[in-house]
């Protein structure tokens, strides 16, 4: 859309909300069906008073790694078998039991909170916000789902036109892979194990090889929750030990989170023997996220969701921001305030509160990330400076001249850069939309107008409007994307717990 295009009752200068009212109806605030499916407390990006008092009572103690349970681990053959062994009786455990071990765990990962986060910190390399956050969503997974459960399990009885009596139940279908990814190893490690285990599913978790001592701290917890050992084994390697656990053909679902080619061996895998059953695969992967923005948006509050989007937790969310697409007329003025931005971020040890932005999880994440910006150094704008060991890679403003230079996920915190032309925002989107993965989308404008059109271009699981592009709240903004970047259904919202089921009709004579 062409600025000319735009009427002065268009461009109002007020809130966001009534700005978007311009266009009528087409954003109302959506709800749930009801206050029963709200977490208790949401996880929030903002850190309230509340907030302040925890991180100054936590800043002290995350130097030293907390004692982790033993004894967590099994090997592959007999974690399934154990899994395998308990499921008849958790399956037919009511689901209220089942749902009131999430909750007591969703207690207990409360009161254990300071020692989750010194190992969300030490073992993930999270800052201390991004620590306090982590353990927060896992508490709205655990609450959220058992809420769900409840309402979503109970069996439903559905019309008999000709006289006869049908019952649709959702029961579990056996013993569920759960591989979780390091970069969020307590909130997804255990936002996968509730939806599977509430279901009426025994789990085998394998946490990332990065990150195991939170899902042994966890596992440790579910089990004090009244979740029985056999029902939730944990299995800890690489992945060698991931393919041995989905080629098993007692597993019947695989939930995974972590990169596309992944998933990809893991649906072969799972495909690879013809005498295996067919099993459901919920895969969520990566995205190459892009934000838009208009000529007629906020540069104050762009600036801020870019450096929130694109360096928050180093670039190391699927969701963040890989690609910022400006106005041409705003691009030069934008470039310049970020650059700005950038200049006050603090690079450096993540357990002291004073830095914003802390290390890549690895070596081998350091180096690839690295890499990528030494070839690319002709096009780099700016670089916040970063400590001169550890692996801290600088967050990075890059130009593209194509978007054709951008094809693959970089996971880490390099934002590029490039426009588009006033009356083509139609073409980008489509541009966008080719590379073929639909995770995340953000838009700065104030046009409704604008809003409708990307809202209906964007192929995205999860699109922003005027504010940041990561932090999904759980059963608020249901997270998870299409195409490269995952099979669906999305965590954290009405319809993840259905895929864990198997579903089952009686129809009686009556
Ligand atoms: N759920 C995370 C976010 O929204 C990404 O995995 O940022």
């Amino acid at each position: 859309l062409a600025d000319e295009d735009i009427s002065e009752d268009e461009l109002l200068a007020d809130p966001v909300e009534k700005v978007l009212e311009v266009g009528g109806t087409r954003h109302p605030a959506i709800r749930l069906p009801s206050e029963l499916f709200m977490p208790e407390r949401a996880n929030s990006e903002g850190l309230d008073l509340e907030d302040s008092a925890i991180l100054a009572d936590i800043s002290g103690k995350v130097a030293e790694m907390p004692s982790v349970p033993a004894g967590m681990d099994s090997d592959v053959a007999s974690a399934i078998a154990n899994a395998q062994s308990v499921y008849p009786a958790w399956s037919v455990t009511p689901v209220e039991q089942r749902a009131a071990c999430l909750d007591r765990l969703a207690s207990l990962l409360e009161q254990h909170r300071a020692p989750l986060m010194a190992i969300a910190v030490q073992e993930a390399k999270k800052t201390i916000p991004d620590a306090l956050a982590e353990v927060r969503e896992a508490v709205d997974f655990c609450r959220y789902y058992a809420a769900r459960a409840r309402h979503d399990l109970a069996p439903v009885e559905l019309p008999g036109p000709t006289g006869e009596r049908n019952v649709l139940r959702h029961e579990g279908r056996g013993v569920w892979a759960a591989i979780a990814p390091w970069n969020f190893p307590l909130a997804i490690f255990l936002g996968q194990v509730a939806a599977a285990l509430v279901a009426g599913n025994t789990v085998v978790a394998k946490p990332a090889p990065q990150t195991p001592d939170i899902a042994r701290y966890a596992v440790s917890l579910a089990h004090q929750a009244g979740i029985p050992r056999g029902a939730l084994q944990l299995v800890t390697g690489g992945g060698d030990v991931g393919a041995a656990l989905t080629g098993d053909l007692r597993i019947a679902g695989v939930v995974f989170t972590g990169s596309v080619p992944t998933a990809k061996a893991i649906a072969r895998n799972l495909l690879a023997d013809d005498a295996r059953p067919l099993v459901p695969l919920i895969a969520e992967t990566g995205g190459l996220n892009a934000m838009f923005v208009d000529s007629t948006a906020l540069s104050e509050q762009v600036v801020r969701d870019v450096v929130i989007s694109g360096f928050q937790s180093a670039g190391q969310r699927c969701s963040a921001l890989r690609l910022l697409l400006l106005q041409e007329e705003i691009a030069e003025h934008t470039i310049e305030m970020l650059v700005g931005a950038m200049r006050e971020l603090v690079v450096g040890d993540p357990a002291n509160p004073a830095n914003d932005i802390g290390p890549v999880i690895d070596q081998a994440a350091y180096e690839k990330l690295m890499a990528y910006r030494a070839q690319n150094a002709a096009r780099i704008i700016h670089e916040v400076p970063v400590p001169a060991t550890g692996h801290f890679v600088p967050p990075t403003l890059m130009r593209l001249d194509s978007l054709d230079q951008l094809n693959t996920e970089w996971f880490g915190p390099i934002v590029h850069v490039a426009t588009w032309p006033a009356g083509k925002l139609e073409e980008t989107i489509a541009a966008v939309n080719a590379k073929g993965f639909g995770l995340t989308m953000g838009l700065h404008s104030r046009i409704a107008r604008v809003s409708e059109t990307v809202e209906t271009c964007a192929r995205v699981g999860n699109l922003y409007i005027n504010r940041s592009m990561i932090g999904a709240v759980v059963g608020s903004q249901p997270f998870g994307g299409e195409g490269l970047s995952g099979t669906g259904p999305k965590a954290g919202g009405p319809n993840y717990l259905h895929r864990f089921c198997a579903e089952r009709t009686t129809s009686v004579d009556t």
